[in-house]
């Protein structure tokens, strides 16, 4: 297993429809391995394929991010959103590629979403709570979209700012 390098918001490959997963394999099973070190390592509670620089419909989350309850590592391939509660949620949101910057964000509170396990068998989950926010975020992220996407457009483009200047500081070492 390997931790991957996390992009930083803005990036156009954070911006684009990723590609689906073709077939499940024992590339894959290593890129999810690499996708849970990476996460739990940031440390964050989901993290998706393109956040890696990798072009594939794949997400890994675990919302049971409390010390004392047991990991609950979950792996989502070709993920897709069937249905959605009309009741909605607020969380206050963040992103592993958009460091230290929180915004409320309004959703479904529940979803229900097909996917293809690391065995390669089709699967289907209805989320709430957190996990209903995590799986809908990360979804998000294979379209190319941002929780910032969701804020007024002053909002957006001040942690933008921010972001370009972490960058600019990065790269300065
Ligand atoms: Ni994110």
């Amino acid at each position: 297993m390997s931790i991957r390098n996390i992009l930083i918001h803005p990036d156009p490959r954070l911006k684009k429809i990723v590609a689906p997963v073709p077939t499940v394999n024992d590339d894959i099973r290593q890129l999810a391995d690499d996708m849970l070190e990476t996460m739990y390592d940031a440390p964050g509670i989901g993290l998706a394929a393109p956040q890696i620089a990798v072009n594939a419909r794949m997400l890994v989350m675990d919302c049971a991010k409390d010390a004392e309850a047991t990991p609950e590592p979950m792996v989502l391939i070709n993920p897709q959103v069937i249905w959605s509660s009309v009741e909605r949620s607020v969380y206050d949101e963040g992103c592993l590629s958009i460091p230290d910057q929180y915004a409320e964000v309004e959703r479904p509170a529940s979803v229900k979403v097909s996917w293809t396990d690391l065995d390669g068998r089709e699967v289907q989950e209805t989320f709430d709570d957190l996990w209903a926010t995590c799986v809908q975020h990360e979804i998000d992220h294979l379209d190319g979209k941002l929780f910032i996407d969701y804020l007024k457009p002053l909002k957006r483009q001040m942690i933008t700012r921010k972001m370009q200047k972490l960058k600019r500081e990065m790269a300065r070492g």
